[in-house]
């Protein structure tokens, strides 16, 4: 969103449309961002539409292209067709990136999966790819996931070949080796199922430790977010749980967040949940000093690899199958509103949703039209603090409460 600061101050309230970014941006986070799915965006207009917009994404992160897999099919022969698509998109956009991921037991390739290593040439191909894989993309990544899913969910440590070869000295040795190749990278330990605060989450914390106390620099760590609707922790305690690792003084962010029904299809209370549990993530991030940015994995139901990795789950993302906002959707936008207008975080005062005024300290509370316009359509807002549009839903939705910030026709 360009403006000229000086004729806005003059002409205001100056606003911008409730898109995530600009929100996140405006309540304090460094970003909201997507993973970016390198054959959507090639092949589908209004995906690439979404995708490519700075003040709905600040940032994209391939979803597959930089993995091992992609990126050093074999020994020696790096491949950046794919992961360069998610750069050279971000780039034409204006849009940053997170680079994922470099250290991981999962599209890893058999050369190295399978090999016989040493620990000497067990470093060495880590430092080979590292290198030319860090190398190619330099300057351009945020941060890097240096090491992902280094524990199981019971808390031990996961069988891989780098734990086989090097037990858990592959944590600082990977982080010191990522140093070496990008300087300005923030380096993170990435993983899932961080968020419910049990023996993996102690375990992470053991990750940290173990990197620290090896004098290897650890910059973050990424709370994947992959999440079951109704089974999602509270604002608060997601909040005391990424402090635990803002304490040992990383910052965090959810990394690849999606929050799964896990019956199919939705009911209109499941829309609610799932919406009420985004709010929940997105508010505890916002909670936390240290806790940087939200990104989701994918943005869009129609390409997810939710259905495909969990039997009869699915409609995990905030955008549905035709682009339509969903709940999901408007209850991460309010929030983050919330937030950026100095609202306070539930009830009170009224605030404002549709619009955020450009200016300092005591944001205005701007309205829209009053009253009694068009019935609502599906997913549209239908109610909440400050919101003077269509109370009404269009046949056969209903006008569901959500939040005091908002109602949708669901
Ligand atoms: C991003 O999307 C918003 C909402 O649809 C739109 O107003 C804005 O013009 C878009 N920005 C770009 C750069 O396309």
């Amino acid at each position: 969103m360009r403006f000229e600061v000086a004729l806005a101050a003059v002409l205001a309230p100056f606003t911008v449309t409730a898109q995530l970014n600009d929100l996140a941006v405006r309540a304090g986070l460094k970003y909201f961002g997507t993973a970016l799915g390198e054959s959507a965006v090639n092949n589908d207009a209004n995906y690439k539409r979404i995708v490519t917009n700075k003040s709905e994404f600040g940032q994209l992160v391939a979803e597959n292209g930089q993995k091992w897999e992609s990126t050093e099919p074999s020994r020696g022969s790096f491949n950046y067709a794919s992961g360069d698509i998610t750069a050279n998109t971000a780039k034409a956009s204006g849009q940053g990136i997170r680079c994922h991921t470099l250290v991981w037991h999962s599209q890893l390739p058999n050369w190295v999966s399978s090999g016989s290593w040493t620990k000497d040439t067990l470093t060495s191909v880590i430092d080979t790819h590292m290198s030319n894989v860090m190398g190619h993309y330099k300057g351009q990544c945020y941060a890097w996931d240096v090491v992902n899913e280094a524990i199981n969910d019971d808390g031990t440590w996961r069988d891989s070949v780098f734990y086989r070869v090097f037990g858990t000295d592959f944590l600082p040795l990977s982080f010191k080796l990522a140093k070496k190749y990008d300087t300005n990278a923030k380096l993170y330990y990435n993983d899932y199922n961080l968020e419910y605060n049990g023996a993996k989450t102690n375990r992470a914390v053991e990750v940290v430790n173990i990197i620290q106390a090896a004098g290897a620099p650890i910059d973050g760590v990424g709370f994947q977010g992959h999440l079951i609707v109704g089974s999602t922790p509270s604002r608060a305690n997601l909040a005391t749980t990424l402090r635990r690792f803002t304490a040992l003084g990383v910052e965090v962010a959810y990394t690849e967040l999606d929050i799964r029904h896990s019956s199919m299809p939705p009911s209109s209370a499941a829309q609610v949940t799932q919406g009420n549990d985004y709010a929940n993530v997105v508010g505890s991030c916002l909670d936390v000093a240290g806790c940087v940015g939200v990104t989701v994995w994918g943005f869009t139901d129609k390409y997810s690899w939710v259905p495909g990795t969990f039997n009869g789950a699915g409609d995990a993302l905030i955008y549905d199958t035709n682009y339509n906002k969903k709940a999901a959707w408007t209850s991460v936008s309010s929030v983050l509103a919330a937030k950026a207008t100095g609202a306070p975080p539930a009830g009170g005062s009224s605030t404002t949703l549709a619009t955020v005024t450009k200016t300092s300290a005591a944001p205005a509370v701007t309205s829209t039209a009053a009253g009694s316009g068009p019935e609502q359509v599906r997913w549209g807002q239908c109610g909440g603090n400050g919101y003077t549009g269509p109370t009404k839903c269009q046949s056969p939705y209903t006008c569901t409460y959500s939040n005091p910030w908002y109602s949708q026709c669901l």
